[in-house]
């Protein structure tokens, strides 16, 4: 069973989109599923100061990727690295076991796009 907050969270996502300037886009597919996660953001002062998330994937991955650009909003770059599977899936009010592995992909795909804009930036 879903908490209320990941059937909150899936049936009116936030932060769902595109950023058209961003200034990185992180992309990640599940290797378990084939589901993909695309994280768009945008940084001013090594804070992230828009996210946006485009996902072709389940309502656990739709969900996870809502509260993630909740989370991550307004953070730092590092604060944001921080970010880790437990921390959402924690907020989330938790996630069914075989629906864990879903959480990695948005967390993976902002990873990455925060690891493109250091490189990128050389932070
Ligand atoms: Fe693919 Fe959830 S089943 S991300």
């Amino acid at each position: 069973m879903y908490s209320q907050k990941v059937i909150d969270h899936f049936k009116a996502p936030h932060n769902q989109g595109v950023i058209d300037d961003a200034d990185a886009i992180g992309e990640e597919g599940n290797p378990v599923c084939g589901d993909i996660m695309k994280i768009y953001i945008k940084v001013a002062d090594d804070r992230i100061a828009d996210i946006k998330f485009e996902t072709l994937g389940c309502a656990a991955a739709i969900a996870v990727s809502s509260a993630l650009t909740d989370l991550a909003m307004g953070r730092t770059l590092d604060e944001a690295l921080a970010l880790n599977k437990d921390a959402i899936v924690k907020d989330l009010g938790g996630l069914p076991a075989p629906k864990i592995h879903c959480s990695m992909l948005g967390v993976e795909a902002l990873h990455s796009a925060i690891n493109q804009y250091k490189i990128a930036h050389k932070k």
